[in-house]
Parts: C-alpha cells; structure tokens; sequence
C-alpha cells in the first residue's frame, strides 16, 4: 500500500492517480519518471517538496498500471478524505482527469477544466492540472501548461490573487451536494 507522504502541515497538497511500479516498490507516491517532473515544477515555484503532502486517489497499483475501476475509487476515496481532513491544505492540487473527476465532481476532461482555480472543500482552493506522466507522453506544450498552473498555484499561496475564484463548473449543478457525496 502507497498511502502519502509529506509534511502534516502543508499548506499544498497534490492528488496523483495510482502508484505506478516504483512507487509499488519504495512504498512513496511519485518516486518514478512521474515524480521527477513533479520535483522539477515544484523547484520552478520554490516549494520544497519536503513542504507539500502528496497523496493518490488508489493507494494500490493497478495490475499492469491500468485505469482505476469505478469500485477501487470507492474502496479508496475514503482513505483520501480523511487524509485531506487531516491536512487540511489551503490549495489542492489535482493531477490528471481521476483525481480532478472525483474531487470536482465532473465529467468534464482536464484539459477544459485547467487553467484555473475553483472554491472548494474545507474553505480550499482546487487547481486541476495535467497528470506530469501526460506532460512526459505530450512534450513541451503541456509542460508549460503546467507551469503556469503551478505558477497559479504560488500566486494562491503567495496571496497574490485578489480576485474571487470561480464556484465549480457547470456541470456541477449542486456542489456542496456532490462533495457531501464524496466525503460521507
Ligand atoms: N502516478 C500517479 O498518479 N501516482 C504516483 O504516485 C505515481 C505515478
């Protein structure tokens, strides 16, 4: 099991997918080729990573690393919410279209949703951005997409941006609801 690692404090908290084979291996989320991006972006906003707590929406490899199932993000979610509780991060940084589906309650794709911050849970900030194993299958376009997400994600922290975030997305017809439903 790959539960989290990170400070207890952080202010920043970043939801990743499944542990892959490294991370299956050293019992650490984002450790592989995945981790390293992270690491590299992290560096690029002067966050310590050491500051952060990093955690999945799996906490167990998915055989030959496919897709969670719909039953395993069940099994899990709860494990994912306390956690979150515990932390209680001020900015919640989702990788990729599992942890940004499930946590925005939304079907709609990450590369829509990116971009921008949305109110959330616990009086935090979401960020959605690009799962890092996409920007290393997809180049430099959706490496720079993601540092302007991180970019995002230090001005939030920093306190620099003043204006109000925008509520959830539209599909998103009842959000309290729907976060109600994934925190129960
Ligand atoms: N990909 C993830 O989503 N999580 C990890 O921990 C490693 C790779």
């Amino acid at each position: 099991m790959v539960f989290g690692v990170g400070s207890s404090t952080a202010r920043l908290m970043f939801v990743g997918e499944a542990p892959g084979k490294n991370e299956d291996l050293q019992g650490e989320p984002f450790v592989g080729a995945a981790g390293h991006l992270l690491d590299e972006l992290l560096a690029d906003i002067n966050v310590p990573r050491g500051d952060v707590y990093i955690a999945n929406v799996l906490k167990c490899r998915p055989p030959g690393n496919r897709d969670p199932r719909p039953d395993e993000i069940d099994a899990c979610k709860v494990y994912l919410r306390e956690q979150i509780r515990m932390i209680s991060p001020e900015v919640v940084v989702t990788l990729g279209n599992f942890a940004t589906k499930l946590l925005l309650r939304t079907e709609t794709g990450i590369t829509r949703l990116r971009g921008t911050r949305y109110s959330w849970w616990l009086g935090a900030t979401l960020i959605p951005t690009f799962h890092p194993a996409a920007a290393l299958r997809g180049g430099d376009r959706v490496k720079d997409q993601m540092r302007q997400d991180f970019f995002l994600v230090s001005e939030v922290l920093r306190g620099e941006v003043v204006t109000e975030p925008p509520q959830q997305p539209e599909e998103v017809s009842e959000p309290e609801a729907a976060q109600m439903e994934l925190f129960r």
